[in-house]
């Protein structure tokens, strides 16, 4: 293994979920914030972060919307098809890679993601880390749902987490040939069952996720504010 090779890193961005929650007709990552398609942003802040080359995984329907958009980036940006679930969207990326040893993995759907916390994912993973999460605190109090009652609980013990997510690439390659039929809402929890340890470095708020129509607001704003 040379150098060259080992340093390279690639990043899955999953867009190929429809956007059920946002109700718009168009598949959410196509939808424009302050003129810029959502799934744009995301791949241009990984570029930004220190990224070389990345995975765009689109509705089926929509791969040459979806291409058009990086026409400009040729080899450097591929955009295939995804899956039914996120996690087989992901899997399906992965198997675009091949040279990378560190794979990052960011939903389409947090845009404005400050190219520092791709570049502070990269870096953990670089520094030996073989899952690294993003992770902010929880500021709303939590409580426990108990048949008909609920019980407050310490919402400091509790973690919100965030994508890029970055990766050793084989063992992201090991946690997802062992999936089988479960559902993982992201890859660091299917990390985590096949025993690799997760590691959390700062998110930052401006990496939320666009699900409801009020993110959609707050992004435009966010957005317009920066250009
Ligand atoms: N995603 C994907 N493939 C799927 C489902 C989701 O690539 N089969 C991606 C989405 O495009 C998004 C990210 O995973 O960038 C996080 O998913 P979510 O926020 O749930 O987006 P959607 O599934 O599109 O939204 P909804 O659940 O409201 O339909
Ligand atoms: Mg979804």
């Amino acid at each position: 293994m040379n150098s060259a090779t080992q340093d390279e890193v690639a990043a899955i961005v999953v867009a190929a979920g429809s956007g059920v929650r946002l109700g718009r007709e168009l598949p959410k990552a196509a939808i424009e914030i302050a003129g810029v398609p959502m799934v744009t942003r995301a791949v241009q802040a990984m570029f930004a972060g220190g990224v070389d080359r990345v995975i765009v995984v689109a509705p089926e329907a929509w791969i040459e919307q979806f291409a058009a958009f990086f026409a400009d980036y040729h080899e450097r940006v591929t955009v295939i098809p995804g899956g039914l679930l996120r996690q087989d969207s992901v899997r399906l990326g992965l198997a675009h890679i091949q040279d990378a040893n560190i794979v990052l993995v960011h939903d389409a759907a947090r845009p404005l993601v400050p190219p520092f916390i791709v570049d502070r994912v990269i870096e953990a993973v670089r520094d030996g880390a073989p899952a690294v999460i993003p992770v902010v605190a929880q500021v709303d109090s939590l409580r426990r749902i108990r048949r008909n009652w609920t019980v407050a609980v310490d919402r400091s013990t509790f973690l919100r987490v965030q994508t890029p997510q970055g990766f050793e690439a084989d063992g992201l390659r090991q946690a997802h040939s062992h999936v089988g039929d479960k559902e993982f809402t992201d890859d660091a929890t299917m990390c985590e069952a096949i025993d690799i340890p997760v590691i959390t470095v700062p998110g930052d708020s401006l990496a939320f996720k666009i699900t409801e129509p009020m993110d959609l607001v707050l992004a435009e704003v966010i957005a317009r504010g920066e250009s």
